[in-house]
């Protein structure tokens, strides 16, 4: 019996909401959490993903009212490889991450990969074990799990597609996303991926730290950016499926695998505020100048996740989207800026403004702590010269995981990635244009 999959999936809107959702009539218990006897015969158990006493505004869990326990769905667990997927601290000795750096599309290999082992991680920061920092990865995705199920404990993931549809068959519910869409699968949640429609490609932010919220607004109010509603959250589905099985955990780095006897997708009825979501980023509103000069790119946020250190994030996920440049007597482009966090970024569609050609949809950059970076020649040229009428920049999105901590190559995407040897001649034709006269060129007026 399952009501997994049979039609398209459904969502209920907003962004950690208390949400409730049965598969069954009459399996959600009301007024209490964990009666005597569930509906159904099913168990009542408490998937939280903060601790028990953490602020109310923070606190986040969910009950289940699912056939088996989840002492059911784990057996004795065996250490496995999963070569590519690296964890912090990963410091490859000989491999410099000091620089700029740039890497074409990853192409897709020969052989079928699924979620797990079409998983390249390009950069990892902090420490998984402290629950700080973050991990980049690429996915090049082509096969479906088959009775194969995957959690991770070392954090939440955010999922950004560049190419194919994927699902997320979850615990919770099911999430099918394409490119422009994310998603976010929390801590502890067990899915199972396929393709929709492939091959699939994209980027994923592991989150070793706290959650992924909403940045606050300050002085833009109640409105704009990404707004509340636009998140969605799927409504319970579940199997019930005997066959063989396998779940792989990520924890603490390190992958096992254990061997059970059906499928654990067989929560029935849920509620609470700990659930996956996904994100439609054509629904982002960005707020930028209306007269002149450019903001910080902070003003892109879509999520942010926070460190101990107030205003300073674990993680932001920003984005540049389609929007109207109409500042007066301004270079409009991103200007040229060294930074304490260190920037990741990747290309969903479209021409990125800053870096008009070598930056393909598919390709990443990634801009170390206090490396400097900035328009590349054409880029200041065009911006240095253009008639400053209102411009649409139209078919382009870009994203960037913006981190605190320093981020640190991986072997893989020193070495095997295709990564671009000649990046840094992007800037090579920026020559000085400083000739003692205020306006460089023309004749001096005496
Ligand atoms: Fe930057």
């Amino acid at each position: 019996m399952s009501n997994l999959g049979r039609n398209a999936p459904q969502y209920m809107p907003g962004f950690g909401n208390d949400f409730e959702s049965e598969a069954l009539p009459g399996a959600l218990p009301q007024g209490q959490n964990s009666p005597q006897k569930c509906a159904y015969g099913l168990y009542a158990e408490q998937l939280s993903g903060t601790a028990f006493t953490a602020p109310r505004g923070q606190n986040e869990r969910s009950w289940c009212y699912r056939i088996r326990p989840s002492v059911k769905h784990v057996g004795r667990f065996q250490e496995i490889e999963v070569p590519h997927w690296k964890s912090a601290p990963h410091i490859v000795p000989g491999v410099a991450s000091l620089g700029q750096y740039r890497w074409d599309p990853v192409p897709h290999a020969d052989i079928p990969l699924t979620w797990i082992n079409g998983m390249r991680t390009v950069t990892t920061a902090g420490d998984v074990n402290t629950q700080t920092g973050m991990a980049s990865h690429i996915y090049c995705v082509t096969q479906s799990m088959v009775d194969e199920y995957f959690c991770s404990a070392d954090g939440e993931l955010l999922v950004v597609p560049q190419e194919g549809r994927l699902r997320f068959a979850t615990e919770l519910g099911i999430i099918d996303i394409e490119p422009s869409e994310i998603a976010i699968l929390p801590r502890g949640l067990v899915y199972r991926v396929e393709v929709l429609d492939g091959p699939c490609r994209g980027f994923v932010c592991e989150n070793y730290g706290q959650k992924f919220d909403l940045p606050n607004r300050g002085p833009i109010g109640a409105n704009c950016l990404a707004n509340p509603r636009d998140f969605k959250t799927p409504v319970a589905a579940f199997e019930d499926r005997q066959a063989p099985s396998t779940l792989t955990m990520k924890w603490c780095g390190q992958f096992h695998r254990t061997a059970i006897g059906h499928s654990p997708l067989d929560v029935v009825a849920w509620h609470g505020n700990y659930a996956p979501c996904k994100y439609d980023l054509k629904t982002y509103s960005p707020v930028g100048a209306i007269l002149f000069d450019h903001p910080d790119p902070s003003i892109f946020t879509v999520l942010t996740a926070p460190s101990g250190i107030e205003g300073t994030a674990n993680i932001d996920f920003v984005l540049f989207r389609e929007r109207w440049l109409v500042a007066e007597h301004s270079f409009r482009p991103p200007w040229y800026h060294k930074n304490v966090m260190s920037e990741l970024m990747g290309n969903i569609y479209g021409e990125y403004d800053a870096k008009p050609n070598g930056f393909a949809p598919g390709a990443m950059s990634l801009h170390n702590c206090m490396l400097p970076h900035g328009p590349d020649l054409d880029a200041f040229e065009g911006a240095s010269n253009a008639e400053l009428k209102p411009q649409k920049l139209e078919n382009t999105m870009s994203f960037m995981f913006e981190t605190r901590f320093p981020q640190h190559l991986t072997e893989w995407a020193a070495q095997e990635a295709p990564m671009q040897a000649d990046y840094t001649e992007c800037w090579a034709g920026l020559d000085r244009q400083f000739d003692g006269s205020p306006n460089p060129g023309e004749p001096l007026r005496i």
